[in-house]
């Protein structure tokens, strides 16, 4: 959680880094800061609330200088307030500090300081460092920060700047993101990507126990603890600044909806044979030996990954006939789980950095599991930390609220299915072909499903203010009610709750009255009969039904109030497709109560504290 710019060069930094602040907004915004080095001293601007409010503070009494740092937060130690709001100072002004993670010994530390005679004034973890950079500063920043920085216990990134030292600015990590951009004559670092975007491609990952010392000429990086430098690698990144601007989109979400035909097509691209009879994973680095050899695929995820790993365990199951786990990350780590050399642990996360996540990623690879992550972001800690790792290929997701994230997760995993499907035998040539023509279709067929937003917007517009909805599926589609209650949620504030449309009648039920309405998946397939018997127990009770179904579904128009078509595939593949409505259903009713649809209250989009 949280966001972090630095900013060094020719320039004058503030609109530098509020610029990249905007994009680091999903992060976390209950407050934000900037510290400018002016002339001499370092100037702070602090405020609670969104980024706009700092951005207005700072039209009103500008800020000038050409060296810089800007943070914005999500509250984990001390409310969210101007005083615990970063940047952080020392007691002198000299240093200014801002942070993304927990400084887990901060009591300690702070006893000690304070002991030492140094005055606190926020109630945040945060500020420890500042005042420890200030014991440990002999003329040489990074030295100073390093020295702190071994003293610390905890998850950083870490951004540091001295009055006495107009040329250099300090960065360090330790299991929380930091990129450093380099551009001609002027650096960066940023917590993600998208913030350096408008200024530079050219950038630089560091990595866990790295802190580096930036000036004007260049960035010098070294290991934490011993002081040795370290050798790096600059990556350029294939994303444009465009593509984390909203396009004319009213909110990042509908944007991010409307690209999955595009999201889905860049997923499949390159991982089929020349033929197109296979699929080719090189990515996934375990031989034929190692995957003939499982007994297990472990899958490891959060909130909507965990939904898209859910979706996945399906389409394994039934391809590869192998058994599949999956579990909550944050459950995981604390249930001594059955994991050994014969598991495949296949770890979901857009962001990369998610903490649990990561935290069973470790788990799986100590026990010996062979970890795959499936991962949007190039460079984060669990693609760095994986055996394996296959790119979802979304293209930079901003929206708290994850969509096509979703949707490209699940396209990997019935990729992953069909691989190990082939790999271990369990899937017939013809079966094989039937599948890979099927998930070839899904870009186009997704077309049809973002065209039907003006549509469930009318829903949205009538049932937009009802206090609790239930969203009904069985099968792979019963992750898609999860997730479909999940958006809802998350975004508009109602209550949902997502169900197994079969444990309605031990307790659900309950709830069905006639301003509680019901979104029922009901996909052709196995459990299409099974879902009709649900639709009709709800009418029984006068609930309102809104049913998902095939396009030329006639039947279901006979029991459901309401249809929304999704075109017909592969029943395991029909997630794909049927969340869609679901999502722009959340959107328009959010819209329509005039929520914060991308920033939605008390959220962050990558969660990096457990
Ligand atoms: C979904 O809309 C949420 N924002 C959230 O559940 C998210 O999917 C979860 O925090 C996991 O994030 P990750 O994929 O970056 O690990």
């Amino acid at each position: 959680m949280c966001g972090i710019v630095g900013y060094i060069g020719p320039e004058n930094a503030t609109q530098i880094l509020i610029d990249g602040l905007r994009k680091l907004e999903y992060r976390g915004y209950d407050s934000a800061g900037v510290a400018i080095l002016t002339g001499s001293e370092i100037q702070v601007a602090r405020r609670e609330g969104k980024l706009d409010r700092l951005a207005d503070a700072l039209k009103a009494e500008p800020l000038y200088g050409k060296l810089g740092i800007g943070h914005t937060r999500w509250a984990t130690h001390g409310a969210p307030s101007d005083i615990n709001a970063h940047p952080h100072s020392d007691c002198s002004g000299h240093f200014a500090v801002v942070h993304n993670g927990i400084i887990e010994n901060y009591l300690p530390l702070r006893e000690r300081l304070q002991a030492n005679g140094h005055t606190f004034v926020s109630e945040t973890d945060t500020e420890v460092v500042a005042h420890l950079i200030e014991e440990h500063y002999h003329g040489d920043l990074y030295a100073a920060v390093r020295a702190a920085l071994c003293e610390v216990v905890g998850s950083y990134a870490i951004v540091a700047v001295c009055s006495d030292n107009p040329d250099t600015m300090v960065a360090a990590r330790q299991h929380s993101p930091l990129i450093l951009g380099h551009g001609d004559g002027e650096h960066f670092v940023a917590s993600d990507v998208p913030a350096v975007l408008a200024h530079t491609r050219r950038v630089t990952y560091l990595k866990n126990g790295e802190i580096a010392a930036i000036t004007r000429a260049g960035a010098r990086v070294f290991n934490i603890q011993d002081g040795a430098e370290v050798a790096t690698e600059e990556t350029i990144v294939a994303w444009d600044a465009a593509a984390a601007e909203k396009g004319g989109y009213k909110h990042f979400m509908l944007k991010e909806i409307n690209e999955q035909p595009t999201a889905l097509a860049e997923t499949l691209r390159g991982r089929f044979s020349d033929d197109r009879a296979g699929v080719r994973l090189p990515g996934f680095k375990l031989d034929a030996e190692g995957i003939t050899r499982l007994n297990k695929v472990l899958i490891i995820a959060c909130g909507t990954a965990y939904h898209a790993g859910f979706v996945g365990k399906y389409a394994i199951e039934k391809l590869a006939r192998i058994p599949v786990e999956i579990d909550v990350a944050s459950e995981l780590r604390y249930r001594d789980p059955l994991i050994d050399d014969r598991t495949l642990a296949v770890v979901i996360s857009q962001s990369g950095e998610t903490a649990d996540t990561l935290a069973g990623l470790r788990e799986a690879k100590e026990r010996g599991a062979h970890v795959l992550a499936v991962t949007n972001v190039v460079g984060s800690s669990v693609d760095r930390e994986a055996d394996s790792v296959l790119y979802t290929y979304a293209g930079p997701e901003i929206a708290v609220a994850s969509t096509k994230a979703y949707t490209t997760q699940q396209m990997v995993m019935f990729l992953l299915a069909l691989y190990l499907g082939e790999m271990r035998g369990t899937l017939p040539a013809t079966e094989r072909a039937r599948y890979i023509a099927a998930l070839q279709r899904l870009p186009e067929q997704m077309k049809t499903v973002v065209d039907i937003g003006p549509r469930v917007r009318e829903f949205s517009r009538r049932f937009h203010g009802v206090h609790s909805m239930l969203y009904l599926g069985r099968g792979s589609n019963f992750p898609t009610a999860l997730e479909g209650a999940l958006k809802l949620k998350e975004i508009s504030y109602i209550h949902a709750e997502g169900y197994a449309a079969g444990e309605m009648k031990h307790g659900p039920i309950a709830l069905i009255t006639p301003d509680c309405p019901t979104v029922a998946l009901a996909l052709p397939g196995g459990v299409y009969e099974k879902m009709l018997s649900n639709i009709k127990e709800v009418k029984a009770r006068w609930g309102h039904v809104i049913a998902v179904g095939a396009e030329d579904d006639d039947e279901l128009r006979k029991y459901a109030d309401d249809v929304i078509p999704v075109p017909r595939t592969e029943e395991l593949f029909s997630p794909v497709l049927a969340v869609v409505p679901l999502q722009l259903l959340a959107y328009y009713c959010a819209d329509y109560l005039g929520l914060d649809v991308d920033q939605p209250r008390n959220l962050a989009k990558s969660v990096t504290v457990e």
